[in-house]
C-alpha cells in the first residue's frame, strides 16, 4: 500500500493490525499485552465505561454499585445499543463482583463460561483495564493482578510454579511452589493488597489428580487468602466435575455464562472495529457476520473472515492505492478459501458415516454442554441421525472403529488404551470447521 494516509486504508490496516495484536495477545503471558487491540474491539463498551467513571471520580474508595457500572441507568437519556448490551451486563457484573471483593477485602471465585468467541477473556481484560484506572484515579484500593492460562502451561502443575513466580517472584518445582502457596492462603498472616487471577482456558488444565483445579476453586474461599480467581472455560460443569457436590456448595461460585453471539451482535463487532471509517460495503459486513451467526456466533471467526476479506480486497486492487472498498466479492472469496483450509478438505473426505459421526458428536457437545463426551452417548446420537438421514445405522463395532480411524487422523482425540462404550471423545477440530465443512458448498 502506498503512503496516503486516505481514511478507507486506514480503517483496513487498522481491522488488520488489530487482528494481529490479538493474535499476539493470545500467545503472549501477560494480558496486559491485550490493552490496546482488546479496548479498540470494545470501543463502544470502553466509551461507555469511561463516562460512567467519570461521574463517579469524586468519591474515593465509595463500592459502585450495580447500577452504576450497569450501562442502563447512566445511559437512559441515550439510546442504549442494545447488540452489545449483554456484553456490557457481563462487563458490569464482573465489574462488581471483583470491586466489591476489593474493597472488603475479602476473595471469591466467578466461573466463566462460554463457547469460543464470545468475548469471555475480552471481558476480564476490559475490567480489570477499569479497575486499574479506578485504583490510578484514587477510588479502589490496590490490588495485585496475576494470570495464567491453560493453553500456555506445558503442564497443570506447571500453574504453581507461574503463580508463585508472578505473585513472589520466586523460581520453585511445581510441587515446592503448591507448598508455599498453599501456605500462603491458607494461614492467618499481615496481609496487603486482594490477589486478582485470571485462570483462563482452564478446560486444559483438567488432570486426572485434579489438584490444580481444586486448588483454584478452594483457595479463594480461605478466609485469609483474600484471593478473587476469575476462572474461564469453555465447559459449563467444570466444578461439578471436579468437586463434590458438597464441596461445590460450600465454595459458592458465582456463575457468568456467554452466549454464542447473533448475527446482529456480530454485525456490531466487526462495525465498531472500523472505529466508523467505511472500508467495507454493508451487505459484506452482513454476508460474514450471517455465515458465522448460522454456524457458531464466534466473533473471532467473524473477524478472521472479515480481515481475511480485506487482504484480498488490497490483493486484488489494480491501483493498490486509496478507496478500497471491501465488497461481498471479497467476502465470498474469504468463505471459499476458508472451505478449502487442509482441515475441511480432510473432513469433506470422509466416508458419510464418518461425517455423520463428526456431527453427532457436535450434536452431543451441543446437548451436554460439554466438549468432551462419552462413546455411548455419541452413538445414540449417530443412530437418531441416520434414523433421520433414512440411513442404516452402523454397529457399535463398526462405529467404534469409524471413532478410531477419525482419532489416528488426528481429528478426534480419544482415550487411550481404552475399547469400550465409557471411551471419552474430544474433537481435536473446532466445531465450526465441522459445520462448515459439511454444509455444500454451493451455500457459502
Ligand atoms: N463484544 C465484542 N466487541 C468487540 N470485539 C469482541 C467482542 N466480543 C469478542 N470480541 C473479539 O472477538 C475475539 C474473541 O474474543 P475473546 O478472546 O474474548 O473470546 P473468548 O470467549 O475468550 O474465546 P475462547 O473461549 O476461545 O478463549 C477477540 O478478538 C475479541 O476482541
Ligand atoms: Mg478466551
Amino acid at each position: 500500500m502506498e503512503e496516503d494516509s486516505d481514511s478507507d486504508n486506514n480503517s483496513l490496516a487498522s481491522l488488520k493490525q488489530q487482528g494481529s495484536n490479538k493474535k499476539n495477545a493470545r500467545s503472549k503471558s501477560m494480558p496486559d499485552s491485550y490493552s490496546d487491540s482488546g479496548s479498540d474491539s470494545h470501543a463502544s463498551l470502553k466509551q461507555r465505561s469511561s463516562k460512567k467513571k467519570s461521574k463517579s471520580k469524586s468519591t474515593p474508595n465509595r463500592r459502585s454499585t450495580a447500577s452504576e457500572v450497569t450501562p442502563h441507568i447512566p445511559g437512559r437519556s441515550r439510546p442504549l445499543m442494545s447488540p452489545t448490551s449483554v456484553l456490557e451486563e457481563a462487563r458490569a457484573r464482573l465489574h462488581v463482583f471483583v470491586e466489591s471483593k476489593i474493597l472488603d477485602g475479602t476473595g471469591g471465585c466467578m466461573y466463566i463460561s462460554g463457547v469460543p468467541g464470545t468475548g469471555k477473556t475480552a471481558t476480564v481484560h476490559e475490567v480489570i483495564r477499569a479497575l486499574n484506572k479506578a485504583y490510578e484515579d484514587g477510588e479502589l484500593s490496590q490490588f495485585k493482578y496475576i494470570s495464567i492460562n491453560g493453553m500456555r502451561l506445558t503442564e497443570p502443575r506447571q500453574a504453581y510454579v507461574q503463580i508463585l513466580k508472578q505473585l513472589t517472584g520466586q523460581k520453585a518445582t511445581p510441587d515446592h511452589a503448591a507448598d508455599l502457596l498453599n501456605k500462603k492462603f491458607t494461614t492467618p498472616g499481615p496481609r496487603k493488597e486482594t490477589i486478582v487471577m485470571l485462570a483462563d482456558e482452564l478446560d486444559l488444565l483438567w488432570t486426572r489428580k485434579q489438584d490444580v483445579m481444586y486448588n483454584l476453586f478452594d483457595w479463594p474461599s480461605q478466609r485469609h487468602a483474600r484471593l478473587v480467581v476469575l476462572a474461564v472455560a469453555n465447559t459449563m460443569d467444570l466444578p461439578e466435575r471436579i468437586m463434590m457436590k458438597r464441596v461445590a456448595s460450600r465454595i459458592g461460585l458465582t456463575r457468568m455464562t456467554f452466549q454464542p453471539y447473533t448475527f446482529k451482535q456480530l454485525q456490531e463487532i466487526v462495525v465498531s472495529r472500523m472505529k466508523g471509517l467505511k472500508a467495507f460495503d454493508s451487505d459484506a459486513i452482513q454476508l460474514a457476520a450471517r455465515k458465522v451467526a448460522a454456524v457458531s456466533g464466534d466473533a473471532r471467526r467473524a473477524l478472521d473472515i472479515c480481515r481475511r476479506s480485506t487482504e484480498i480486497a488490497e490483493k486484488r486492487s489494480p491501483s493498490k492505492k486509496s478507496n478500497i472498498l471491501v465488497g461481498m466479492s471479497h467476502v465470498d472469496a474469504a468463505l471459499q478459501e476458508m472451505f478449502s483450509s487442509p482441515k475441511i478438505v480432510a473432513i469433506r473426505g470422509l466416508s458419510n458415516q464418518e461425517k455423520l459421526f463428526l456431527r453427532a458428536i457436535v450434536a452431543e457437545f451441543t446437548r451436554s454442554g460439554l466438549e468432551e463426551a462419552e462413546f455411548s452417548r455419541i452413538y445414540t446420537q449417530h443412530i437418531s441421525l441416520c434414523r433421520f438421514e433414512g440411513l442404516t445405522p452402523p454397529t457399535t463395532s463398526q462405529l467404534a472403529s469409524i471413532c478410531s480411524r477419525l482419532g489416528s487422523i488426528r481429528l478426534l482425540l480419544v482415550e487411550h488404551g481404552r475399547h469400550d462404550l465409557q471411551l471419552r471423545v474430544r474433537l481435536n477440530i473446532s466445531q465450526d470447521d465441522i459445520l462448515f465443512a459439511l454444509k455444500e458448498k454451493t451455500n457459502v
